[in-house]
């Protein structure tokens, strides 16, 4: 292989689409590539090299000057990233090539598919990047040929949509823009974008394994040249089970962190309720309530991420109530969490990247999706894969506290959960077989790598 070829790495601005697509650039380090992630953030700073020598980090601004509310308005928020990126990254590539070891490829995340068109304008390779399942983008793929049209109303339908090798899905299983597709019309044009330019697409990567989607990747690969490249979970997390040795190996080494893992470690092996929300979902007050109430009554000990702009949603004298039960905190190195032997169940929002942790680390789940592709990633988690229940809202919505406590009892305790356990073990084996060396993502990264020699 020609020494470092260099690789630029873009993913979109976030926690869910970051994560994944700086640990790929540290498994390409690991095969010998050099590469430049671009980072696109609302504090630039020079760029840097990470823990990793052939990693660049390059931060660049969002668009956003300081003061300015980034978020209110998502037209208005991409198409400043948009022109941020236009503005610099060319220069970016064209400083790089007379560097001695010019870019290669850029390799961008799927919902910013313009960068095609700026890859191939420098001479580079186009990778578009898709942080979710095929299913998903498949679903996403029909929209934007016709051939699947969004009913205008949640409750439409029934049973709306079949595909290979998984049950069919009803209207809560399909991803929530397309039910409510008049909520977000925004971020529905930008999934379905996602597709517009894909037929031009060099590479397309995604962060699955084949086992996961084996029919769905026989049909994607007959359109596109597809290499599925996950779990991108670090391999230090797959080899074991984290026990209450000091050496968590977490990356945010700080007193809350410390709280965290001392509170584990002082639990039973799998006696632990984890519940995360990921990044961004905002949960309603009443819901929260709920929620609180039953993880209290389950009985069981929890520990419970609640954002620092959430907090004010936990009901009062909570903390005091639940004692010893339940550790609240605002944020949580979650590898180390669910990697730790005393976690029994993660109740999730069924983010992609949580779901493929909670899979990799073999930890049973209890699915509450909230919105995007989360509802079709809790199809899978319960009725595909087999590995945890999805809690059922009522006609208003809202999951009670009653249904909490019957989740979470029907995960921890008894013959289904047991069952469930069995099922998180073989899936944690085969999501390890896939990046250990000669397994189908590995081989996949090496055929990636290999375009580069
Ligand atoms: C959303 C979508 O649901 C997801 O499918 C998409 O690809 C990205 O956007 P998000 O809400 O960010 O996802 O959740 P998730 O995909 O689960 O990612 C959250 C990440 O933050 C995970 O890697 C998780 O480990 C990390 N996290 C979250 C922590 O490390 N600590 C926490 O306390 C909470």
């Amino acid at each position: 292989m020609r020494e470092g070829s260099h690789l630029i790495v873009l993913p979109f601005p976030g926690q869910g689409h970051i994560t994944p697509m700086s640990q790929f650039c540290k498994r390409l380090a690991s095969k010998g590539l050099k590469l430049t992630l671009v980072l696109v953030s609302d504090k630039p700073s020079p760029p840097y090299k990470t823990e990793h020598d052939s990693i660049t980090v390059f931060p660049i601004s969002n668009g956003f000057h300081e003061g300015e509310e980034p978020l209110q308005d998502l037209d208005d928020y991409m198409e400043r990233v948009e022109t941020s990126i236009k503005n610099t990254l060319p220069k970016l590539i064209e400083d790089m090539k007379l560097s001695g070891n010019p870019p290669r490829a850029l390799v961008y995340d799927s919902t910013m598919p313009w960068l095609l068109d700026v890859a191939h304008t420098y001479g580079l390779s186009g990778a578009a990047f898709f942080t979710q399942p095929w299913l998903v983008t498949a679903i996403y793929y029909h929209v934007f040929k016709g051939s699947f049209s969004v009913p205008s109303t949640k409750y439409a339908h029934s049973t709306l949509a079949s595909f290979p090798s998984f049950p069919m899905l009803n209207a809560n299983d399909l991803p929530s823009f397309l039910c409510e597709s008049s909520s977000y019309p925004n971020i529905l044009r930008i999934v379905v974008d996602q597709l517009s330019n894909i037929d031009r697409v060099d590479i397309v990567l995604c962060n699955t394994f084949d086992k996961l989607e084996e029919k769905l990747l026989k049909w994607v690969q007959s359109l596109w040249p597809v290499l599925n490249i996950g779990p991108t979970v670090p391999s230090m997390y797959l080899d074991k089970r984290l026990s209450e040795d000091k050496n968590y190996g977490f990356s945010l080494f700080n007193a809350k962190v410390v709280e965290c893992m001392e509170w584990l470690n002082s639990k039973q092996p799998n006696s632990v309720v984890y519940i995360s929300f990921g990044s961004l979902v905002i949960l309603k007050e009443d819901q929260m309530l709920e929620l609180a109430a039953g993880l209290k009554q389950s009985g069981c000990f929890f520990l419970w991420v609640v954002r620092e702009t959430e907090t004010d949603k936990i009901p009062r004298n909570y903390v005091e109530e639940i004692g010893e039960k339940g550790l609240i905190v605002s944020w949580s190195p979650q590898l180390d969490v669910l990697a730790h032997k005393s976690i029994g169940c993660f109740l999730t929002h069924c983010g992609w990247n949580s779901m493929l942790e909670g899979l990799s680390l073999g930890v049973p789940m209890i699915g509450m999706p909230h919105w995007t592709d989360q509802p079709t990633n809790a199809k899978f988690m319960e009725d595909v894969w087999k590995v945890g229940v999805r809690v059922k809202a009522e006609d208003d919505g809202f999951v009670r506290r009653e249904e909490i406590v019957r989740s979470v009892g029907e995960v921890m305790e008894g013959e289904k959960g047991k069952k469930i356990r069995k099922n998180a073990e073989k899936w944690k084996l085969l999501a390890q077989e896939a990046v250990s060396e000669g397994g189908s993502s590995d081989k996949s990264i090496n055929e990636f790598v290999s375009m580069f020699y």
